[in-house]
């Protein structure tokens, strides 16, 4: 880990005026002990409790005088001369890119952003799935697009390869909006427990009864948006002739799926 810690040369000169060592707040005893000048006792000085600036992570064993630096004694003695910013101690790698909010990526415990997983649930793209326990720079690689807007969240741009896959080896749909079929935890099987707010088949009359989403439903494989209701013999319980007798003294009856659809839009008998 490399050291970026600048103050020790860009301070000592700001506290001349006053070449008394007197800590406004606190004696002498506070600090120094019996034993001499030399030796640190801290027995009255409480860095967490008596000053505001809490000293956390990496902060905790470093020295005083790597904080409060100075040529002479007069000088580390000007305590109130620190400024609690990230930036005023650390150099910003980022020459400005990322704003001065060090704090709104960095922690002090270490410059690593691994624990950071946490605040990117409250980006536009939380981290969920299959996604949740990727390195970060599976997706931010090792340039610098960190920053909000500088990738994208849409899941063909990232996964295009898979989906060209798919398309010509599958006979994979050309729909892409993946996440209407899609979740992030895996490609196959799908998920889409949501398709109950068209229409029920993971619950309700219909859950169950089918193998699969093209097999009695979307048997164009490039268009969803058409269905088939199972019609002609493909669903046994749907065939004309059982229908037709159900039906016969409903006026508007016709067989055809978007018909079926229109009166039963949540696919119960009394819709
Ligand atoms: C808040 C704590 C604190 C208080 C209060 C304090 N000092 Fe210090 N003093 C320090 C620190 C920190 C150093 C630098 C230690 C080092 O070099 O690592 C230091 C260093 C010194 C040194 C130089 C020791 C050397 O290594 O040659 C002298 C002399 C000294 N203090 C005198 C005083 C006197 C006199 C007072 C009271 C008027 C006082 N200090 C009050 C924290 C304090
Ligand atoms: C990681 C950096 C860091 C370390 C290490 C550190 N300090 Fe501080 N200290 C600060 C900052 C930042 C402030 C806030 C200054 C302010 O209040 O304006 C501060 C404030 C103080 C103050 C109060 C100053 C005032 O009047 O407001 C004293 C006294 C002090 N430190 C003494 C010490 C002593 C003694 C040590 C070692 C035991 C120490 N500090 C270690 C960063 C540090
Ligand atoms: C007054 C000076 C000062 C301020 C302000 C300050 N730091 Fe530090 N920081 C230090 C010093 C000194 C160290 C110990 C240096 C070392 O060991 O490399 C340190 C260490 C660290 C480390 C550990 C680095 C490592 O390699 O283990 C991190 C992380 C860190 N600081 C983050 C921050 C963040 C984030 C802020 C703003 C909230 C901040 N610091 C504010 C002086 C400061
Ligand atoms: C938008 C988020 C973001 C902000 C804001 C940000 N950083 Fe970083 N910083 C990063 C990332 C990402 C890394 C690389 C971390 C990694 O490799 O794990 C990094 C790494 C670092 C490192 C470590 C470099 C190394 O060699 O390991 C330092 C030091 C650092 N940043 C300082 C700062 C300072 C100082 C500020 C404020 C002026 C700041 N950063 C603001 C995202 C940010
Ligand atoms: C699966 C891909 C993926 C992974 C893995 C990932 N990110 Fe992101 N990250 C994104 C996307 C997409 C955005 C853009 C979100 C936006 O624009 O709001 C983003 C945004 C960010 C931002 C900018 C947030 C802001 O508000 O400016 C930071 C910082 C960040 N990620 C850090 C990380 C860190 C640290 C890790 C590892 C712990 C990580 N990311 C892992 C995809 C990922
Ligand atoms: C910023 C880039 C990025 C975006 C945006 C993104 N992903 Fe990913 N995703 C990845 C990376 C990197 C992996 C891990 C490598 C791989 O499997 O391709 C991954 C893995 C996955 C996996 C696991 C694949 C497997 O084989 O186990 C699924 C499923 C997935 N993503 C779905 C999605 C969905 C759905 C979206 C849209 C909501 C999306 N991804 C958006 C980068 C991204
Ligand atoms: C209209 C629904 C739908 C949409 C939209 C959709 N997919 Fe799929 N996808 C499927 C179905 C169905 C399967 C087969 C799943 C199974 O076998 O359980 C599948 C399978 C896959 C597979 C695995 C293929 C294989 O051969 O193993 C990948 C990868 C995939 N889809 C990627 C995507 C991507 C990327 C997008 C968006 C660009 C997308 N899909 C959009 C329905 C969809
Ligand atoms: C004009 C409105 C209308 C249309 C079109 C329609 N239904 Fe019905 N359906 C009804 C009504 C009303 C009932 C309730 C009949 C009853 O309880 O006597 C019913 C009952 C049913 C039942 C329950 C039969 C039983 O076992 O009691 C099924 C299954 C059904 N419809 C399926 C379909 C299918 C499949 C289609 C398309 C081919 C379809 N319906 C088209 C109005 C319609």
């Amino acid at each position: 880990m490399k050291h970026w810690i600048l103050l020790i040369v860009a301070v000592p000169l700001l506290a001349i005026q006053d070449d008394g060592l007197t800590v406004p707040g606190f004696d002498c005893q506070d600090c120094h002990g019996a034993e001499g000048w030399e030796t640190l006792t801290l027995t009255g000085f409480d860095h967490n409790r008596l000053t505001r600036f809490l000293l956390t992570g990496g902060h905790l064993s470093a020295d005083c005088i790597q904080c409060h630096p100075g040529t002479t004694s007069s000088e580390i003695h000007q305590f109130d001369q620190a400024e609690t910013t990230c930036s005023f101690c650390h150099m910003d790698i980022h020459v400005g890119g990322f704003g001065s909010d060090c704090e709104s990526c960095h922690e002090t415990i270490t410059w690593d952003m691994s624990n950071w997983r946490y605040n990117h649930q409250a980006t536009l793209f939380p981290l969920v799935g299959a996604h949740s326990t990727l390195d970060c720079s599976a997706c931010h690689g090792t340039e610098m697009v960190w920053l909000q807007g500088h990738l994208t969240t849409e899941c063909l741009d990232c996964h295009e390869n898979v989906y060209t896959d798919a398309v010509s080896t599958s006979g994979h749909t050309e729909v892409t909006e993946c996440t209407i079929c899609h979740n992030t935890r895996a490609w196959v099987p799908t998920e889409m427990v949501h398709h109950d707010r068209f229409f029920p088949i993971y619950s309700g009359q219909h859950r169950g009864t089918w193998t699969s989403c093209e097999a009695e439903c979307h048997f164009v494989p490039n268009d969803y948006s058409q269905f088939s209701c199972g019609l002609n013999g493909v669903c046994h319980e749907h065939r004309q002739s059982e229908m037709d007798d159900e039906h016969d003294d409903e006026s508007g009856y016709i067989y055809e799926s978007s018909a079926c659809l229109s009166c039963h839009p949540s696919g119960e008998e009394d819709d």
